[in-house]
């Protein structure tokens, strides 16, 4: 790894929701974004964010919690929302699609250990951390692909805390 992990302290649903309108706007098929943190941590409403955000008429987004997987077409390609954490054993990765999907589509993986070797070695890395106050997250972005450098440049606490239009 060649960066620092960026920190972001996430005061409200109103900061996370603005952080992935950020990121949605650099994001495009072939990207895989690894959701990490305990229940209740914040994976499913970043994700749903993004796809929401990425959309002109915004569905309904579900956790994909029993199903496995939930597709979207948005704006910025198709995106495949995967909630890995009922998933059995690794070859039912490879059967659900998960592997093609992260060459042609944008894929947003919670609970992606069980990937282990599949992990795409330039995927972005998110870990979501609980605080005391119930709406704070702090935010830990770790990735090691150089495509994530430039993209990621303007992302910090400054930028964040002006509006989701400024900045990066
Ligand atoms: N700053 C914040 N960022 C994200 N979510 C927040 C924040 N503050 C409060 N929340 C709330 O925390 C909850 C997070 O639930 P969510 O379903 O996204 O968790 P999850 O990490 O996907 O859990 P699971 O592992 O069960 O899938 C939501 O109810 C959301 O409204
Ligand atoms: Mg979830």
């Amino acid at each position: 790894m060649t960066h620092k992990p960026l920190k972001i302290s996430l005061k409200s649903e109103q900061d996370t929701a603005n952080l992935a309108h950020r990121l949605s706007r650099h994001l495009a098929p072939g990207d895989v974004v690894l959701l990490i943190g305990e229940i209740g941590a914040g994976k499913s409403f970043f994700a749903r964010s993004i796809i929401q955000f990425s959309q002109d008429i915004a569905e309904d987004v579900p956790s994909p919690t029993y199903t496995l997987v939930q597709t979207y077409t948005t704006r910025i390609g198709e995106i495949w929302h995967a909630d890995l954490y009922r998933l059995g054993a690794t070859d039912e990765i490879i059967e659900l699609g998960l592997t093609e999907a992260f060459q042609d589509a944008i894929c947003l993986v919670e609970w992606p250990a069980i990937l282990g070797t599949l992990t795409p070695r330039d995927a972005l890395t998110l870990t979501f951390k609980t605080m005391l106050d119930p709406n704070h997250r702090q935010l830990e972005m770790n990735w090691s692909g150089p495509s994530w450098d430039d993209r990621l440049a303007g992302f910090d606490q400054a930028a964040l805390d002006g509006s989701p239009q400024n900045g990066c």
